[in-house]
């Protein structure tokens, strides 16, 4: 593994172990710039999977025969990877679910449908991704609860949380659903703050960690929140798998949000009872080889380590904020190196963001282009769309160098 110490890792070590960045030589080489989108895969991860695939591939949970139950073993031996990466107390608080987005949809409807209604308030962010921001809005609307977010102050774009106390005056909060880290221009929120003040009016603090899980550590125990999401193609590990973890009460005083094979203890005409935790919200053949790829993902980032990948993307957000800077008609969006993550959401005065990716496209950079589902956060900063840089444990400063004389070309283009 290509760390030099306990602090500082090697990129340009630990690239070589990435199969994507072997490929496209000469100046188009790729400078890939969006792992907020979805990040690349280290060949340990991939392996894992067609190992897994070629030696130990059957259903789990439903075979009685060795190779059932070596995959099975395998699938759970999993969970305890992501149980110990988030520091949750059980196996049980660990649910596998397709995506994100279906995690915290999980929450709303089996959470949201029972304990919402007229006089309440769910309360989301304006920096709320819509998977985080959407099925709180359509809950709300199907109880009859309010539906509210805490709103970004003008200049550095972070929440305002003078407004807390005004908030709560609008009804009962009974949901607080806030992002760890903001996607779209790498905003990171005082989460345990948060979830203490949302504790203080009885409401639940639900938490998608889609942008900090594969960046910085994260203990369940410590972030005081009750629900927390994240997705695995984001960290390393493939997509089609996503994380949920849940105080094991709340869990268990929920009801399924799919039901079907795998969490139903017994069916009959008259009533259906449900599996025990996670299975209760595990319906249908779960997403198996996808959970040895995130294992094997964890592997990985445990044995980089976290704190070393926070170092390295804080020094290469730095350079790329010192470099960006240097760009006349160039605005960055969001908070100072101190409390944002690898992430730049900029706006080049005169070139729609679009054409800008295209611009860079062209010259192998890649970046994503767009409002980054996260229309109600553009409307604030009132722009359409942004140009958004981010960055993950491979990123070198070449990289930022070639975003930077992309940007230069791009400016002389539409001049
Ligand atoms: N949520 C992902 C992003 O921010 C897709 O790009």
């Amino acid at each position: 593994m290509a760390v030099t110490s306990a602090r500082q890792l090697d990129a340009a070590a630990l690239r070589a172990q990435f199969p994507i960045f072997e490929q496209a030589g000469g100046a188009r080489r790729l400078a890939y710039l969006d792992s907020s989108n979805s990040s690349q895969k280290p060949r340990a991860v991939l392996d894992a999977m067609q190992t897994f695939y070629e030696t130990s591939y059957a259903n789990v949970h439903r075979g009685v025969y060795e190779l059932a139950d070596r995959a099975a073993a395998a699938f759970e031996d999993s969970r305890e990877k992501v149980r110990a990466f988030v520091n949750a107390g059980s196996q049980r608080e660990i649910i596998y679910t397709r995506n994100a987005t279906e995690a915290l949809n999980l929450v709303a409807y089996a959470w949201g449908l029972e304990n919402l209604g007229p006089g309440d308030v769910a309360l989301v962010t304006e920096l709320e991704h819509h998977s985080n921001f959407v099925p709180w809005q359509l809950i709300a609307e199907r109880t009859g609860a309010t539906f509210a977010a805490i709103p970004i102050e003008g200049g550095n774009h972070e929440l305002d949380l003078s407004k807390l106390d005004e908030i709560a005056k609008r009804g009962q909060i009974k949901v607080l659903a806030v992002g760890l880290v903001n996607n779209s221009l790498g905003v990171v929120n005082p989460v345990s703050e948060l979830a203490a003040w949302a504790h203080e009016q009885g409401a639940i603090c639900v938490v998608d960690a889609c942008q900090a899980a594969p960046h910085r550590p994260i203990d369940v125990q410590t972030l005081g929140a009750d629900f927390v999401a994240f997705t695995g193609h984001k960290m390393l590990g493939p997509t089609g798998i996503g994380v949920l973890w849940g105080r094991q009460e709340l869990l268990q005083s929920m009801q399924p949000f799919n039901v079907g094979g795998g969490q139903i203890r017994h069916v009959s005409l008259e009533k259906t009872t449900w599996n025990d935790l996670p299975h209760k919200f595990e319906a249908g053949t779960p997403p198996i080889v996808e959970a040895i790829g995130l294992g094997a993902a964890i592997d990985y980032l445990n044995e980089v380590g976290l704190e070393s990948i926070e170092d390295h993307e804080v020094e290469i957000t730095e350079y790329a904020l010192g470099r960006l800077g240097e760009i006349f008609g160039l605005t960055i969006f969001g908070p100072p190196l101190e409390r944002r993550g690898g992430i730049i959401s900029f706006d080049l005065d005169g070139v729609h963001p679009h054409d800008v990716a295209q611009i860079l496209g062209n010259e192998g950079v890649a970046v994503r282009a767009g409002h980054h589902c996260t229309q109600p956060l553009m409307k604030r900063l009132g722009v359409a769309a942004t140009t958004r840089a981010s960055f993950y444990l491979y990123t070198l400063p070449e990289e930022i160098d070639r975003l930077v004389d992309g940007l230069h070309r791009a400016k002389k283009v539409f001049a």
